[in-house]
């Protein structure tokens, strides 16, 4: 039987080479382009029946807009962008082709599927979404299916005020105006795990946290939220009232959990 045949635009790194490995694993025949490769992303486009886009956030929509009329019906486009509504609006309105929006809830080093969730939003099709939950589903990874409203609603929490909340705390710690040297004998065990998602955010991939904070639309309203709780907290603690904030988080534990 002929190999389905995969075209990964923004292959050559990250998200983009991981999704490139795992359907060469499922019997694909795979080709990558980036920005400097011969193989352009038209070209997959214009050859591949499955059509994934992995691109940098803030390139998305331009090479959604570039590729898509030249995603023929009857194929699939998918992208693997943190946020979903907008990637899927454009995908459907600038192709005729099969839709689906993926998001993996990890990052390309990892290696076992145990616990590690894809997020899968029906854009357009039947075939192509089947075709993705399959693959996503052999390989032991498991799938969670939503709305691209309902993923970025999500996304707003576990990656949003997620990520400005390690970015206020890296931020505070280098006003303190002691160094990351001078800490680490004196860390704690919460601590050390805290600079390490720091450490990563400010210093391995700092666009991509950027990148998903601006594009979430809720962002604001998330960060809004988090000047309140602030204030609130500050108050308290100015008047050194700790039996008001442990009271206020007693309360908030019994929403929380
Ligand atoms: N990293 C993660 O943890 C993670 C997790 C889930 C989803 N995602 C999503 O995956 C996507 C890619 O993120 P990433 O972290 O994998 O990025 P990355 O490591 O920077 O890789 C981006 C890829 O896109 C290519 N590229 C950049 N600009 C391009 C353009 N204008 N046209 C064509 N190719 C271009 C790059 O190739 P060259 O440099 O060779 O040109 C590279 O292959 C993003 O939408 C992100 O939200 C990332």
């Amino acid at each position: 039987m002929k190999k389905m045949t995969a075209g990964i635009i923004g292959g050559t790194h990250g998200m983009g080479r991981w999704m490139a490995g795992l359907l060469r694993e499922q019997g694909f025949a795979v080709r990558v382009a980036g920005r400097e490769t011969k193989t352009t992303a038209a070209d997959l486009a214009d050859r591949c029946d499955v059509v994934v886009v992995a691109v940098p956030i803030a390139a998305t929509a331009d090479v959604i807009r570039e590729i898509g009329p030249r995603v023929k019906q009857g194929r699939l486009l998918m992208d693997l962008t943190s946020l979903k509504t907008e990637p899927v609006t454009l995908m459907l309105s600038h192709s005729q082709a099969d839709v689906v929006g993926c998001h993996p809830l990890f990052g390309p080093s990892v290696g076992d599927p145990a616990g590690h969730s894809v997020v899968l939003c029906r854009g357009r099709g039947d075939d192509g979404f089947a075709l993705m939950k399959d693959v996503f589903g052999k390989a032991g990874y498991p799938v969670l299916e939503t709305t691209p409203e309902v993923h970025d609603k999500m996304m707003s929490v576990v990656q949003a005020l997620n990520h400005f909340n390690t970015i206020v705390l890296g931020m505070a710690v280098a006003e303190a105006g002691i160094s990351f040297p001078d800490l680490q004998p004196y860390s704690t065990p919460m601590f050390k795990n805290k600079m390490e998602m720091v450490q990563k955010v400010f210093t391995e991939t700092p666009g991509l946290y950027t990148d998903i904070l601006a594009g979430n639309p809720r962002t604001k309203k998330i960060i809004a939220s988090y000047a309140r709780v602030v204030r609130k907290i500050s108050i308290l603690m100015k008047s050194g009232d700790a039996a008001g904030l442990k009271k206020m988080m007693e309360d908030t534990a019994k929403t929380l959990f």
